[in-house]
């Protein structure tokens, strides 16, 4: 049995697995009511929390499976990247609970996490792979070649996708997560009439870019009188219960015509790849694959380039500890990447994945 722990960002989340990869259980303690007000994470905040909610979590796992320290034969804990006071929670944890059972612990990098997290539902997908991990800090393009052998062929050079679904829904006045409440106002409007520029077009790169298309949203919700500025941000439900008006509709029109160009970026940016890179399978994981557009685009891909198409269940896409159990337990026993002394072992806030090279 291994014991996964993640505290990167702002969730809470503990899983228990058999030393299979099969996941016995798998809980998150959630954040978001505490920074959605702020329209983003505070992280002085979100550390502060892990630390009461984290032990809480871990008893409530360990207790829910009648399993005590002795019957655990390895900790798992993401160590990077992310908020450092978060990551520290967590790691100091993991270490006092390895230290306590007398079992290794297994840094897992969270990046790896969500590249390997399809494998967790998907057992027909092989390396290798092209897989885009698309999530509030990051947007990498990785050849997923075996493991803890990963080439990073594009990345985004200002703000990540879900970064950029968090900032549209804050400027026209919604709570972060900002990604699932825009993609419920898209499905709501028919056909989208705003043709928003598309980033970096004609450019040789296979980079992203979302700062220019943020600008423009903002323009364009400035224009319409929907730019929202330092007032009370408000949840989907809130917005559900406004009365029909057209100011409703151009709301739902930005929305959906952003959510077309990222479609559009991440579909072409894929096509661009599997042209010099021609995997069999490709792969949308982080927690912008829950977007169903982005996820049909691909599949609408797949389809054409003739390529298997795999994406982790929604629960799976955004930050869980499933993932972090699954990848450490790739590295479990492999004497290849034994560390010696684990409770030397520290928290980094930058990937080993992210400081790839990107080759083109
Ligand atoms: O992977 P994740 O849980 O945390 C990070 O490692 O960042 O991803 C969170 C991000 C947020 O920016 C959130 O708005 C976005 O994923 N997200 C979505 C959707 N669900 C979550 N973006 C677009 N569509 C969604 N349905
Ligand atoms: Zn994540």
């Amino acid at each position: 049995m291994i014991l996964a722990i993640e505290t990167s960002c702002d969730d809470s989340a503990v899983a228990l697995l058999d030393m299979q990869g099969n996941v016995l259980t798998s809980q998150i303690s959630s954040q978001t009511e505490l920074h959605e007000k702020y329209g983003g994470i505070v992280p002085e905040l979100a550390s502060r929390k892990h630390l009461t909610t984290l032990p809480l979590l871990i008893r409530y796992v360990l207790g829910e499976f009648d399993i005590r320290l002795q019957d655990l034969q390895a900790v798992a804990v993401t160590y990077a990247p992310g908020l450092i006071g978060s990551l520290l929670v967590g790691v100091s944890y993991a270490k006092s609970l390895a230290w306590l059972a007398g079992v290794p612990l297994i840094p897992v990098d969270h990046l790896e996490g969500h590249l390997l997290a399809p494998f967790l539902d998907h057992k027909d997908l092989r390396f290798p792979y092209m897989g885009l991990i698309a999530s509030g800090g990051h947007t990498h393009l990785v050849i997923a070649n075996g493991l803890n052998d990963y080439k990073l062929i594009g990345k985004t050079i200002d703000d990540a996708a879900g970064e950029a679904y968090d900032k549209v829904a804050k400027m026209l006045g919604f709570q972060y997560p900002g990604g699932p409440i825009i993609e419920k106002l898209a499905g709501e409007c028919e056909k989208p009439t705003i043709e928003f520029p598309i980033p970096l077009k004609g450019k040789k790169t296979l980079n992203f870019s979302f700062s220019g298309l943020k600008t423009a949203v903002r323009n364009k919700a400035i224009e319409g009188d929907l730019y929202v500025e330092k007032k009370e941000l408000i949840s989907y439900d809130d917005f559900a219960k406004w009365p029909e008006s057209d100011k409703k509709d151009r709301v739902r029109d930005i929305a959906a015509s952003f959510q077309q160009v990222v479609v559009k970026i991440i579909v072409q940016r894929f096509e661009k790849a599997l042209k010099q890179y021609p995997m069999k399978d490709i792969v949308l994981t982080g927690g912008v694959a829950s977007n169903t557009g982005i996820r049909e685009g691909l599949q609408a891909l797949a389809q054409k380039r003739q390529k298997r198409f795999f994406f982790p269940d929604s629960k799976n896409c955004t930050d869980n500890a499933a993932m972090i159990g699954y990848t450490a337990l790739q590295y479990f026993g492999d004497r290849r990447f034994i560390r010696e002394d684990h409770l030397r072992m520290n928290a980094s806030s930058k990937s080993p994945i992210g400081q790839l090279v990107v080759s083109t």
